[in-house]
């Protein structure tokens, strides 16, 4: 790994404002670009995720006493710490994750960018006054932080998603744990080391790092101090989590799987359709739950558009994140790579067609080839299940009806796409979509003023923009009387 600011490689769990050793219990963390181990780190499990609830019990009333301004300003200077140490913050993200580094300096600040926008949110959790139901009395609605929120963040944005779920928490007077991947901990303890700079008071915000997930999940999803409960990650584990969660009734946000649909319509400028599915669909090496999944081409411009994503594909480097020039970096292990090649001879062997590509492929077990498939057919496994890899499926569409039912045709809704220049046919389409984002004549949607979330089994809750803050707020409704003489 480059020289970094020492500080910022934490080995172990922080807890109640220490760094918890677990001598003789470590793991280590695997570079993915080549194998490489980077460092241990110490293996906690479901006794010290009990201790970091003890820890967020004991920080909550201190913590939400505060004044809104005074969490502002700590947060402010969270953000900055993190913006100061963003290159660092970044080698270390592709190190553990895989990411290039100008994708990794990309996301340190689109996770400081939630640290910001939240630091300013939090002295705008504004309440109501409503017309009383006699003379005698008036009605007050205030808004308070829900109590001790804990939350389990993935391997595939270890800093960003740590950080737009912390930093609403925080700003509402929240205490908070999380439960870092245990693919990528560093990212999250780096976070941890710069909150504590930033003069977060112990107890406050803590981080766990284990492989026992389950063990450590169960304390997360099952406490029945903790008032509520936020997720990244699949749709299958999101099921079993909210399951845990109704033992005692958490609230939840849930941010879970994706098949996002990509649609590009004969009149679409077909040059951006293709800049925007590049972005959409082969960021983070395909591993996001924003990304396209499947691309509906219509017949007109369908083998025109597989042409010239397919050459535009020929454009990207592939390789070590950490190397100049490099924008596809390897997949998260070697698993992931056998999975996507699974659904890959899956839709291969009822008739798809890999298209010829020509890029240079590194060694190592964890890259994966870009690749173009067409002929793909809505009912192939390569449509049906979310990727999470670096492969475009094409599926050739007819009318706007057609298109639309298509795309609905599945259980999830996060993200979808659609590219037109029918102003007109915008609005229908983007309104017949049944996601809880749409992105049109646009492939990067995400943002922090922007509420980040999905409809059916994607999951509940926004995060981000002004709702994202309210997802961590309890509405109290104070009933005045004794007005009259
Ligand atoms: C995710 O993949 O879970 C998040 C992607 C994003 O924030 O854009």
């Amino acid at each position: 790994m480059k020289n970094l600011n020492a500080d910022l490689l934490r080995q172990s769990s922080y807890i109640n404002g220490q760094w918890h050793a677990n001598p003789g219990q470590e793991f280590e963390i695997t570079n993915p670009a080549n194998g490489a181990v980077i460092c241990e780190v110490a293996d906690a499990g479901a006794e010290d995720a009990k201790l970091a609830v003890d820890a967020a019990a004991a920080a909550l009333p201190a913590w939400r006493a505060k004044t809104a301004k005074q969490r502002s300003s700590v947060l402010r200077r969270w953000y900055e710490l993190i913006m100061q140490n963003q290159e660092d913050l970044a080698v270390l993200l592709t190190t553990e994750q895989g990411k290039p580094l100008v994708e990794a300096r990309g996301e340190i600040a689109y996770g400081a960018n939630y640290v910001e926008w939240f630091a300013e949110e939090a002295k705008r959790i504004y309440g109501d006054t409503i017309p009383g139901a006699s003379s005698n009395s008036r009605i007050i609605v205030i808004k308070q932080g829900v109590g001790i929120v804990s939350a389990i963040t993935p391997w595939n944005f270890p800093n960003a998603m740590l950080a737009r779920k912390a930093a609403p928490a925080l700003a509402a007077g929240c205490t908070f744990i999380v439960k870092a991947a245990a693919e990528t901990p560093l990212s999250a303890l780096a976070l941890a080391e710069l909150a504590e700079q930033a003069g977060i008071p112990a107890g406050v915000f803590n981080v766990v790092v284990g492989k026992s997930s389950s063990d450590i999940g169960k304390v997360l999803t099952q406490d029945p101090r903790i008032a509520k409960f936020s997720f990244t990650g699949s749709t299958q584990v999101g099921r079993l989590l909210l399951k845990q969660c109704a033992s005692t009734v958490k609230k939840t946000s849930m941010e879970l799987g994706g098949n996002a649909p990509f649609i590009v319509f004969d009149d679409a400028d077909l040059d951006a359709a293709v800049q925007g599915a590049i972005a959409s669909k082969f960021r983070n090496a395909g591993q996001t739950c924003v990304c396209t999944n499947r691309i509906y081409a219509q017949s007109g411009i369908y083998t025109e558009f597989a042409n010239k994503l397919n050459d535009a594909l020929q454009t990207l480097s592939i390789g070590n994140g950490q190397d100049d020039g490099v924008s596809i970096g390897p997949m998260i292990n070697e698993e992931a790579v056998k999975s996507v090649q699974a659904l890959i001879d899956d839709a291969v062997q009822q008739g798809a067609q890999v298209r010829e590509s020509k890029q240079a492929m590194p060694d190592g077990a964890c890259y994966m080839r870009p690749m173009v498939v067409t002929g793909v057919d809505s009912a192939m496994k390569l449509a049906q299940e979310e990727i999470f890899g670096p492969v475009a499926p094409m599926i050739e569409f007819t009318s706007e009806e057609q298109v639309i039912e298509l795309a609905n045709d599945t259980e999830v809704g996060l993200a979808s796409y659609v590219y037109t220049r029918d102003i007109g046919r915008v609005w229908r389409v983007a309104e017949a979509l049944e996601y809880g984002m749409v992105g049109i004549n646009e492939g990067i949607i995400s943002n922090e003023m922007a509420p980040f979330g999905g409809v059916k089994q994607s999951g509940n809750g926004r995060e981000g923009s002004k709702y994202g803050l309210e997802d961590y707020l309890e509405i109290k409704y104070l009933c005045m009387g004794g007005i009259d003489k």
